[in-house]
């Protein structure tokens, strides 16, 4: 394997002209779109039209002549196909923390209203301790507002099926892992959990737009996930939320099923009604008025992984993926990185993380250099992760970054006080 094979593979690859619908800086190797995906070039004129055509001119009658009402909705339904999903099962609204809350108080009730279930009894909310901490921290903190009635159970990664009995309520994970980039099977955890009565919330931050998920195929019953990382929605891009049709419908009927029930969440906002009445459908999952210029800049965002298919997208993350592994294993054998990811493709998202002493001051000598990945907290010294995101990033920035890792430890260009300094954001 040489730089020039890599560049061979950027010359048959069916998505090389993709990169140009990116802003991506020269001298930049950017693998970090796991964390805030790329500038698309669209979104800036996308955004300033709403800005001056609409907010500008059109003011407050852009909610009707513009279609901002619709937005969410709109955005939402394409979302939906890239996740699997029917159009009126996805909206875009908040954050994924603020969605993760939504749906997980929404699947408590269901599984109170359940005749059969004991409330005493079916107590559980069952995650894995490698969770993403809001994911943890949302079920804490509605486990304990809701009183002694509930318990957040933490296990490892692998033993979420082993841990699935009748005294889960709600299996809520993260498909693929924040830290290792390892993804879980959805379908056989969805099926195991819902023979065994509970109901499964699916986290879809690092894989809508990096891997293909079929919610519909998998009956998952609720899903979240973000706009910024690889939707390339932009910083704090609102995020989705996903609820299975059957589940809709059998809501229909029932005033509360989360407690954030807002206006955008009643069946007729500008009706002014004193009373709470539930939209029937995915909007009761609004709640206050959305933000219009990040929806546009989303849906610019959404649509550049709509223009490539997911098909396309998940071949090559799979072969950026293996690329990046193999050159680490064969080329920085000595440098005492530890690859964390799985090594089977059929078991990780779109990004590879390395276990190192100093993967602090490592990362910070590689963005110096111009190649950006993050960094995340960890024992024996944290973690090194790169996000490849199909769209934008080519087989010889893989070459090119993992040539940059080698230096770094060849020159120990990271054993520097300028390096040690950690930052707010990491
Ligand atoms: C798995 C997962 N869930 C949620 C979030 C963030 O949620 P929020 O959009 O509320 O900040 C992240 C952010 O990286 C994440 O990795």
């Amino acid at each position: 394997m040489t730089r020039d094979d890599c560049l061979e593979s950027d010359r048959r690859d069916p998505l090389a002209a993709q990169r140009e619908k990116f802003v991506v800086p020269d001298g930049v190797l950017y693998l970090d779109g796991n964390s805030l995906g790329a500038l698309p070039r669209a979104t800036a004129a996308a955004v300033a039209r709403v800005v001056e055509e609409e907010w500008g001119t059109q003011l407050i009658r852009a909610w009707n002549d513009a279609g901002w009402m619709d937005l969410p909705r709109r955005v939402g339904a394409k979302i939906a196909r890239v996740i699997g999903a029917l159009p009126q099962e996805v909206i875009c609204a908040d954050s994924t923390s603020v969605n993760l809350f939504k749906v997980l108080a929404t699947a408590l009730r269901l599984q109170a209203e359940r005749p059969q279930v004991s409330m005493r009894d079916r107590r559980v909310i069952l995650s894995e301790k490698s969770n993403f901490p809001t994911d943890l921290y949302i079920a804490q903190g509605l486990a304990d507002w809701l009183g002694s009635r509930y318990e957040v159970r933490l296990v490892e990664f692998n033993e979420i099926a082993a841990a699935i009995d009748d005294s889960v309520a709600v299996v809520m994970l993260t498909h693929v892992n924040y830290r290792t980039g390892a993804k879980h099977s959805m379908t056989p955890i969805t099926y195991r959990a819902q023979q065994a009565g509970a109901l499964v919330i699916w986290d879809l931050a690092h894989s809508a737009g990096a891997v293909p998920v079929d919610l519909n195929a998998a009956r998952a019953d609720f899903a979240v996930g973000c706009g910024y990382k690889y939707l390339n929605g932009g910083p704090g891009a609102p995020a989705f939320v996903y609820v299975a049709d059957r589940h809709l419908r059998a809501l229909a009927e029932q005033r509360f099923v989360h407690p954030l029930s807002g206006w955008m969440g009643h069946r007729a906002p500008f009706e002014f009604s004193a009373q709470f009445e539930p939209a029937r459908g995915i909007d009761r999952f609004g709640v206050g008025t959305p933000s219009i210029l990040a929806l546009a800049a989303l849906e610019c965002g959404v649509d550049t992984v709509l223009a490539a298919g997911m098909e396309a997208i998940r071949a090559k993350s799979v072969q950026l993926t293996e690329l990046f592994l193999r050159l680490v294993e064969d080329r920085c054998a000595d440098t005492g990185m530890k690859i964390v990811t799985p090594r089977d493709a059929s078991y990780r998202g779109s990004q590879v993380s390395l276990a190192h002493e100093h993967a602090w001051p490592v990362m910070q000598a590689l963005i110096a250099r111009g190649v950006i990945g993050d960094f995340r907290e960890g024992s024996g010294g944290g973690l090194l992760r790169f996000g490849f995101a199909p769209l934008y990033n080519r087989f010889v920035d893989v070459w090119d970054a993992v040539e940059a890792m080698r230096d770094v430890f060849a020159t120990r260009a990271w054993d520097t006080p300028a390096f040690l300094a950690r930052k707010r954001v990491t």
